[in-house]
């Protein structure tokens, strides 16, 4: 397992594409299912996001004011999102979370585990941490749709030229500006070079990914006390996401509002 300390793919290719500044609305950024769920959070919830990259939901909770810390093994990454919206983070592996068992009332893993090297490791600390009772929202890549064939493919040619300096110039002509001259249609204008190369980044150069099931998801939560209370396919699109709720034990209160007590420093508990 890498250390944290190490320079990740990430901290050079942050998941950085929606100006910070932007008045775009959440709902065209983020998933119904997470927006329903950040929603209806109570502001003394405790909510981690983890592998919060620079930023993009971490801004949505904190513009709702909610108790929030960002997670993230790019120190990069997280500079980003601790600057432009104020909350604290950690820089943390997924892996080997330094939380204590049961501290968060909401974990939020969007698009992050399937990038671990290690999803069933990563699910389980995500479901250490979290309280009887608390909830999680986790997006995954599908095994079905065009993307895991795009990442194998024609993925591993651009991979492949990418790593000699003769052959770079034709990826940047026949795959990184074909990429964004497209995201910039569809956003209207919107999509910067950088931010259109970050997404190009993520989607075919990212070291590890995972694509994972319904079937499976359902299986790890049945292994650890998990029910899922919304399931949405997001046809179309490279990732399901699922509503998740950890079975509360006998004798915790259902509503506890456990977090009440809690500092900013009792929750970094675990080998810190
Ligand atoms: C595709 S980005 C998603 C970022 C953010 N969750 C979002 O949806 O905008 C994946 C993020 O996971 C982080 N990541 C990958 N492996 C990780 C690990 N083992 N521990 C913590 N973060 C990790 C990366 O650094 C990156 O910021």
């Amino acid at each position: 397992m890498d250390t944290p300390e190490q320079a990740t793919f990430y901290d050079e290719h942050p998941f950085d594409w929606i100006p910070p500044d932007s008045s775009v609305p959440i709902t065209a950024t983020v998933s119904r299912a997470l927006v329903d769920l950040i929603e209806t959070l109570d502001h003394g919830a405790t909510v981690f996001d983890i592998g919060c990259g620079p930023g993009r939901v971490l801004g949505q909770l904190a513009a709702r004011r909610l108790r929030c810390f960002g997670l993230d093994r790019s120190r990069v990454s997280l500079k980003l999102a601790i600057s432009r919206y104020k909350r604290p983070g950690i820089v943390a592996d997924n892996l080997a979370l330094p939380l204590a068992d049961e501290c968060a009332d909401v974990v939020i893993s969007d698009g992050v585990i399937h990038h671990t090297g290690n999803p069933s490791a990563a699910f389980a600390e995500n479901c250490r941490i979290l309280k009887p009772n608390g909830q999680m929202y986790l997006a995954v890549y599908k095994p079905s749709g065009r993307y895991p064939w795009l990442y194998r493919y024609p993925g591993a040619a651009i991979r492949a030229g990418l790593r000699h300096a003769w052959s770079k110039p034709f990826v940047t002509i026949f795959a990184q500006l074909p990429y964004y001259l497209v995201h910039f249609a569809r956003s209207r204008g919107r999509r910067t070079w950088s931010g259109a190369q970050n997404l190009f980044y993520d989607y075919f150069i990212t070291p590890h990914v995972a694509f994972l099931s319904r079937s499976l998801v359902e299986e790890w939560c049945s292994e650890r006390g998990l029910r899922v209370s919304r399931y949405d396919e997001n046809r179309g699109g490279n990732v399901h996401c699922f509503c998740l709720r950890k079975e509360s034990r006998a004798g915790v209160p259902r509503n506890a509002d456990e977090s009440a007590g809690v500092n900013d420093m009792d929750v970094v508990a675990r080998g810190a």
